[in-house]
């Protein structure tokens, strides 16, 4: 053992290039199985899963005894240098991947905005910022209106690479669109093959409720909480989950944060639909406590939409996570610095909404799902990498250690102890609302498409290293194609 790590070390400055790479006497965990393996990689794919493989000459051999090696964490939902009321998230795509590969992401996928009603502008402009990054990534579409450009630009972004479009049902006079776009949106997301995907909350009675509560005196953090409770995140939730019903398309739920919107979804697959529940690293760790401090800061910075709820929420998300009633977990990092969030100091509307995670998902699901013995290791495996892969169409390529699959790989230390901190995270933002969590378990090797991206606490590869995944740029289209004239496709709905 002393041996590979000689030779780790000795080779340490080849190995954000290695050619060949041999992961030895680790269990591989598969969302399917788990199984004890050594992993011969070659060329930044996975060429051998086995026991007992035979070191090639001039491998590189990574110790794995006693750890679990399994497919990088998948992130279905960022927004890295995210533009959102004149400001920009401080995390931006290298800063964002340093912190995604030191926790054992190695692959997300972003959300782009139009530029000037234009979407293939947009998704320039986020070509453009990702041209730092790390680790490989790929794009979702917001679709903020309807007309016939909208639906051509549609086209043209999935030709480019984009298979998913999200719709917002709040954030009133910026993002928000109405049922017509969202009912016409779905509708042709079908035509393309791309999943949409809904923030499902009720921006009308969001404004009234903030409006009542900021004329009552309520100017704090707990204004936001108030002004969205739950059962409005079951409205949006319960009528984008219809609305989808009506017009037979599959959903994607972004940000499911409360009991009532995951009984939604579970409404909705019990009457036969094709739905995606995606619980967040947040959701499942925080509960909206600290939104209620008097310390703004604090505060502040666990403000997001829609917002943390109270632990019998948090409990029915993980329970839901373990029974499959939600299908995978992403983290909606979106990256505030307390100066930023101070924007709202008088007035809870004024915050940006949004909170970190990128960093932590991993290692709050294996604490708070494994280690409690909710979930089991391949379910790890499936709600934080293997289902976003397979839902976004990038599977096999990530989302599995298996031969001919992306090199993408971690190893976690199941006896490492850590505990989560802002003083210690890779992140840009300079507070964490994970502070003081402790941990058993850690990422503590990180490999992207086979060359050791992170190790030894540190991070090994440079801005440019990443790539648009190769599958999100092919355009993969297989939702829902169908004939638009099938009688079959419109009113599906109707037998179940
Ligand atoms: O508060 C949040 N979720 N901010 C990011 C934007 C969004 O709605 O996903
Ligand atoms: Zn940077
Ligand atoms: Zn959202
Ligand atoms: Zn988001």
């Amino acid at each position: 053992m002393r041996l590979c790590v000689v030779l780790l070390l000795a080779t340490w400055p080849l190995l954000t290039t290695a050619e060949t790479l041999l992961i030895k006497g680790g269990t591989v965990v598969n969302a399917e199985d788990e199984q004890r393996a050594d992993v011969l990689v070659k060329d930044g794919k996975i060429a051998q899963v086995a026991s007992g493989l035979k070191t090639p000459k001039g491998a590189v051999v990574v110790d794995a005894n006693g750890k679990y090696v399994m497919p990088g964490g998948i992130d279905p939902h960022t927004h890295l240098e995210f533009l959102m009321g004149g400001r920009t998230g401080v995390d931006d795509f290298h800063s964002g991947h340093r912190a995604a590969l030191a926790g054992g992401t190695t692959f997300h996928i972003d959300f782009v905005l139009p530029l000037e009603g234009d979407m293939m502008k947009g998704l320039k402009n986020y070509w453009d910022k990702a041209s730092n990054a790390l680790m490989d990534y790929g794009f979702h579409m917001a679709v903020l209106e309807w007309s016939d450009k909208v639906a051509k630009d549609m086209a043209t972004v999935v030709e480019a690479g984009v298979n998913s479009f999200k719709f917002f049902f709040a954030y009133k006079g910026a993002f928000m669109v109405t049922d017509e776009t969202y009912l016409k949106g779905l509708m042709r997301c079908k035509e393309l093959g791309a999943l949409p995907m809904i923030h499902a909350e009720n921006g009308d009675a969001i404004e009234i409720m903030q409006g009542l509560l900021y004329n009552q005196g309520i100017r704090g953090p707990e204004g936001h909480s108030l002004s969205r409770p739950a059962f409005i995140e079951g409205e949006g939730t319960g009528r984008a989950v219809r609305l989808a019903r009506l017009v037979n398309a599959p959903l994607y739920v972004v940000h499911v944060n409360s009991r009532d919107a995951a009984l939604e979804i579970e409404a909705g697959l019990e009457a036969g639909q094709r739905l995606w529940g995606e619980a967040l690293a947040g959701g499942i760790a925080l509960t909206d406590e600290p939104c209620f401090s008097p310390d703004f800061k604090k505060a502040a910075a666990h403000v997001m939409s829609p917002p943390l709820r109270s632990k019998s929420h948090q409990v029915h998300l993980k329970q839901a996570l373990a029974s499959g009633k939600l299908q995978l977990i992403a983290t909606d990092h979106c990256g505030w610095n307390s100066s930023q969030k101070a924007a709202g100091r008088h007035d809870f509307r004024a915050i940006p909404n949004g909170i970190h995670g990128i960093e932590e998902r991993l290692h709050v699901a294996w604490e708070d799902l494994v280690n409690s013995d909710m979930i089991s290791r391949s379910d790890f495996v499936r709600l934080t990498s293997t289902e976003a892969a397979k839902a976004f169409g990038i599977y096999p390529d990530k989302g599995v250690i298996a031969p001919g699959s992306d090199a993408d790989i971690i190893i976690l230390d199941p006896e490492k102890k850590h505990v989560l901190s802002a003083a210690r995270h890779f992140s840009n933002i300079d507070t964490s609302v994970y502070e003081g969590k402790s941990i058993k378990g850690q990422v503590v090797t990180t490999i992207s498409r086979g060359r050791i991206a992170f190790a030894d606490g540190q991070i090994k590869l440079k801005a440019g290293a990443g790539r648009c995944s190769a599958a999100a740029l092919a355009g993969v289209r297989r939702y829902m194609l169908y004939a638009p004239s099938s009688r079959a496709g419109l009113f599906g709905w109707r037998s179940r």
